[in-house]
């Protein structure tokens, strides 16, 4: 994907927003499966719209979450987190996930985004690689 191209970002965020009655059913399985009550702050990387930041931190109140994505879906992010009343806890960081530090958390999602990189082009590095080890760093791994 284009990071330089909005439109192409806004219509991939939107195409997610409106299928999300299957992806409620993958954000419940995050939200219910994993053990939240050891973590204090996670962060969706390439969160679009944010149903996965919103749908956990609205299970887990002790939670703080980011989405992470590019600059241009913040307003979409800020009204659906804000309309979800999870504003105070859901914080939106815009970054490029291929230039920018990830945020520093002590969980790190990742959905629907890995399978787009093998049509990126790094040289000298695998953008999926890249990325794991990105994310390892910001969760305080090697
Ligand atoms: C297919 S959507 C996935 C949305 C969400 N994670 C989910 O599972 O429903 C991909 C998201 O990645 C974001 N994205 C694409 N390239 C990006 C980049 N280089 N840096 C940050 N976010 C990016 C897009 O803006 C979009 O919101």
């Amino acid at each position: 994907m284009n990071p330089t191209n909005p439109d192409g970002i806004m219509q991939l965020a939107m195409g997610f927003w409106g299928s999300k009655t299957l992806l409620s059913a993958i954000e419940l399985g995050i939200s219910e499966q994993f053990p939240w009550s050891s973590y204090q702050r996670f962060a969706d990387v390439g969160a679009a719209q944010g149903m996965v930041p919103v749908t956990v931190a609205r299970a887990h109140g002790h939670l703080k979450g980011i989405g992470f994505d590019l600059p241009v879906v913040r307003p979409m992010f800020e009204d659906f987190v804000g309309e979800n009343g999870v504003s105070d806890r859901v914080k939106f960081q815009a970054g490029d996930f291929f230039r920018d530090e990830l945020p520093k958390v002590d969980v790190i999602v990742m959905g629907h985004i890995l399978h787009e990189l093998h049509r990126c082009r790094m040289p000298g590095l695998d953008a999926r690689c890249r990325l794991y080890a990105d994310a390892r760093r910001a969760i305080g791994g090697a």
